[in-house]
């Protein structure tokens, strides 16, 4: 099932109602301008009548009754009452959000999304955990080009502008994943800007929440530890946060927390340590354009740094 026609929530639900009813009497019009067309199809040319006879006037007030009821007055009823639910459909999507509305802030980049939640101070990328059954208010900004924020199965999309917050309220009846994009050109890689959505039950959203808060785990094993000497070497603390290490770039996602992450790269990749190799060492293959500088080590090098951020839970 399309995301946008199988809603998950109820701002997403408004909308598909919306889509539905424009679908339908979209359809019903076409039908009828068909129906129309083969019934004058089938009658053929008709034969000629004399000018100003009684058959005349019928004929021409019959032309005149179907130009203005189907070409003026039809179409008037049906762009109204069209334009009359969408701006219904309109005010229940911006409603201030009732009850307490989680607060995020998302900022586009070219091209992955940073997701802050400003109350417990928890930094992450390219996933957007969400309770269900409560609104979630979005703060949506960009940090260079205009992008387009859009979980098809919540709700509506809305761009990130450089110099503007807009605010988005989403909400999710169920626990699950549900796949979100950039919806506005905004580059090469504009294809490969996803991200996920999930969905949870308060009591587990809290437990993440709380997980999320912690520093990043300690090395443990030689390998690991070996992983976050080279990390350093290669300077990707000037890019990267790793909370509690020192490192805390801000040109790229988070990763504090990077091994509790279902992709990589924007949604591009599932994250697994073959894919983390593979993107580390030349991320132009996956994604050309971006900014991530290809990482040249050794194969026990690599090995080891693909532990320590596997580690990263
Ligand atoms: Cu960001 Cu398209």
């Amino acid at each position: 099932m399309v995301a946008v026609t199988d809603p998950a929530g109820p701002v997403a639900g408004e909308i598909a109602e919306l889509m539905w009813l424009m679908t339908w009497l979209g359809g019903a019009v076409f039908v009828l301008v068909m129906a129309v067309l083969v019934v004058g199809l089938l009658r053929g040319r008709q034969p000629a009548v004399e000018p100003g006879s009684a058959e005349t006037e019928r004929i021409e007030s019959s032309q005149t009754r179907w130009i203005v009821g189907g070409g003026v007055v039809l179409p008037v009823v049906i762009v109204t009452v069209v334009f009359a639910l969408t701006l219904v459909t309109m005010m229940a999507v911006s409603r201030e959000p009732g009850g307490e509305a989680v607060v995020i802030e998302v900022v586009g980049h070219q091209w992955w999304w940073e997701i802050e939640y400003p109350e417990s101070g928890v930094v992450t990328a390219n996933e957007i955990h969400i309770p269900i059954g409560r609104p979630v208010e979005l703060h949506l900004r960009s940090a260079d080009v205009i992008h387009s924020f859009w979980v098809p199965a919540l709700g509506g999309k809305l761009d990130l502008l450089p110099d503007k917050t807009n605010t988005l309220v989403l909400e999710a009846d169920e626990p699950g994943e549900y796949r979100g994009v950039c919806a506005e050109f905004c580059g090469l890689q504009h294809a490969k800007m996803a991200f996920v959505a999930v969905a949870m039950t308060e009591d587990d959203y809290q437990s993440w929440l709380q997980q999320e808060k912690e520093p990043a785990r300690e090395p443990s094993g030689a390998m690991a530890r070996r992983g976050l000497e080279i990390f350093g070497e290669q300077e990707c603390g000037l890019c990267h946060t790793v909370a509690g290490t020192g490192a805390d770039g801000d040109n790229g996602p988070d990763l504090t927390h990077i091994a509790s992450r279902g992709t990589l790269a924007a949604a591009t990749l599932p994250n697994t340590p073959e894919h983390l190799g593979q993107w580390m060492g030349d991320p132009q293959r996956f994604k050309e354009g971006t900014q991530m500088p290809a990482v040249e080590l050794s194969d026990s090098d690599m090995e080891a740094l693909i532990a320590y951020l596997g580690s990263l839970e």
